[in-house]
């Protein structure tokens, strides 16, 4: 296994953890508090590099061959409106002009879900933001991420928490949920002058974190 190039750096440590400003929690929590979580998400194939059964591209569960989650159907408009007051933020932390490529959500992940372990997509989701919306019962589900300095941390979310983070690094969820429901929002940048190319033959998937921090 190998890095045949060095993924960028944008940031020191590759992520940073806040408090969603009042005002787009606000905007946010009235969107969700009309949402209704009816898109059920199953697409499940396997996938050699996880050795899991996925769905949504790298949700797998416990046990099952038929992971799942639920989606509810926000707006692209308030996605819309939500990137705009978002983006000057992201791009002060990371230092880069940006341009909003996506915004997705709010899935609902269910007991028993794992997160594999992986790097997101290299053409395009480069500076991305979690909004952690909401969970039941208040059950933490920590993030692995894999620093640039190949550190692992284990984040944890309140409700009302956004992470932002270079999402070229190793992130995954490895323990098991085990609430009843987690709530996420995605939000997807990449800067404006990003040239994927030399990274298109690293490794974007593993079977583990330790597989992830074994590479060299
Ligand atoms: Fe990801």
């Amino acid at each position: 296994m190998s890095i045949t190039n060095p993924w960028p750096r944008f940031t020191k440590e590759g992520f940073k953890k806040e408090r969603i400003p009042d005002d787009l929690y606000f905007d946010m929590m009235l969107e969700y508090n009309k949402a209704r979580f009816t898109d059920i998400q199953q697409d499940p194939y396997f996938e050699p590099h996880y050795d899991q059964v996925v769905s949504g591209g790298a949700i797998a569960m416990l046990d099952t061959d038929e992971p799942f989650y639920l989606r509810a159907n926000i707006s692209d408009q308030a996605f819309d409106r939500w990137a705009k007051k978002l983006q000057p933020l992201m791009e002060k932390w990371c230092g880069e002009k940006l341009n909003f490529i996506q915004g997705y959500g709010i899935r609902s992940y269910h007991k028993d879900s794992m997160l594999c372990v992986h790097r997101d997509e290299i053409s395009t989701h480069i500076i991305s933001l979690i909004v952690h919306v909401d969970e039941h019962p208040e059950v933490k589900w920590p993030l692995e991420f894999i620093d640039h300095d190949g550190k692992l941390h284990k984040v944890t979310f309140d409700k009302g928490d956004m992470l932002m983070y270079e999402s070229l690094c190793v992130h995954a969820r490895e323990t098991p949920f085990t609430g009843e429901y987690y709530r996420n929002m995605y939000f997807h940048w990449c800067p404006v002058d990003w040239d994927p190319t030399p990274y298109q033959n690293n490794w974007v998937r593993y079977r583990s974190i330790q597989e992830a921090l074994n590479e060299d």
